[in-house]
């Protein structure tokens, strides 16, 4: 099939292009590089061994009506988007007008030249405060900030616009926790200025960048105290959205991209120092706002409709992150 990816040199839509070639896909790049690299291209070319089409473009503009122009598009997967929580909720506007102005107007270029798959970007955030496990049957929640209503929104959305047009069918994968890289060391996630997540924090800390970690409060309840998330392999995550592409779905499927497993704070620190020997400092800080206890997925719906499972552990992600992070310049 002949797949767009929006947002193909970005972190997991860098190493969803891999996996789409590794199973006889083309694919077509559109990113216009806020939040990625053009050398990643190369990284990609390189390991794919394939020369691919790249459009530097915003996929709010108009002018990506070219690629729609130039190549005979089977499927989008949609990841273009800000993702920095924090910077949402000081920047809502932003985050409001490129969120949902990307996805309109690849959603009109869609309909236009009659695409029949979409796979759209979204997040275990919609959920909001339940009980794990979060199951696609749930409503969507509360958020807590912009970046997360605007995947809601775009659900909505989504939804909304496949209600209408039969034959524009969308499958809304909702991520928990990706982490970890490709085992070429090449590709990972690169996060600019002091990183928001976890995984990155502490990789940068393992390399000195950063002094010690600080883990968002010890009361949760949970088994240690500290925050319990699915973090799931970055190549699992890629090979799902294969499984999502090839699956033939009619309308609106929603399926989780998860694990069904959670890990706390300190057990992804522990597994961390013990695989790759090197001690993370840590102190204990206040709670983060917004944070939730415990958020992991029921992996039922991916496993029946699409056949998928993730295969790698904790420790294949925590290896992998790290062997990123230490051959960064
Ligand atoms: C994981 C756990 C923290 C950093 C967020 C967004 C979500 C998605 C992914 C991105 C929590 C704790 C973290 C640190 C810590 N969006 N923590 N010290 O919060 O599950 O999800 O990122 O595109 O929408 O909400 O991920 O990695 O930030 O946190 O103790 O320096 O680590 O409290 O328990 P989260 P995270």
């Amino acid at each position: 099939m002949k797949v767009l990816v929006t947002g193909g040199l970005g972190y997991i839509g860098s190493h969803t292009v891999i996996e789409l070639i590794k199973n006889n896909h083309e694919v077509v790049i559109i990113d216009n590089l806020s939040n990625s690299e053009l050398s990643v291209l190369s990284v990609l070319e390189k390991l794919t061994n394939k020369k691919l089409p790249f459009y530097k473009m915003d996929v709010k503009d108009e002018e990506i009506k070219k690629v729609f122009e130039e190549h005979k598009i089977e499927g989008i997967i949609h990841f273009a988007g800000y993702k920095a929580v924090g910077e949402s909720v000081s920047e809502p506007l932003m985050y409001y007008q490129n969120n949902i102005g990307t996805t309109l107007n690849l959603v009109k270029l869609a309909l236009k030249y009659k695409v029949p798959k979409f796979i759209f970007s979204s997040s275990a955030t919609v959920y909001g405060d339940q009980q794990s496990p979060f199951d696609e049957t749930m409503p969507r929640g509360n958020t807590t900030n912009p970046y997360g209503e605007t995947k809601k929104i775009n659900e909505r959305i989504l939804e909304d616009v496949a209600y209408a047009n039969k034959g524009f069918n969308v499958v809304l994968l909702r991520y928990f926790n990706p982490i970890g890289a490709h085992k070429s060391g090449l590709i990972g996630e690169k996060p600019v200025g002091i990183p928001n997540n976890l995984m990155p924090y502490i990789t940068q800390t393992a390399k000195g960048i950063r002094e010690k970690l600080y883990v968002f409060g010890n009361d949760y309840n949970t088994i240690d105290g500290t925050g319990v998330r699915d973090y799931i392999h970055v190549v699992d995550l890629a090979k799902g959205h294969v499984k999502a592409l090839e699956y033939n779905n009619k309308g609106v499927d929603i399926i989780n991209l998860g694990t069904g497993r959670g890990t706390s704070v300190l057990e992804l620190v522990t597994s961390f120092e013990e695989v790759n020997k090197i001690k993370i400092p840590y102190e204990i800080t206040n709670r983060r706002p917004g944070d939730i206890d415990e958020c992991y997925a029921s992996i039922d719906k991916a496993r029946k409709v699409l056949k998928f499972e993730a295969k790698l552990t904790i420790e294949d992600m925590v290896r992998d992150a790290w062997n990123f992070e230490k051959n960064l310049k």
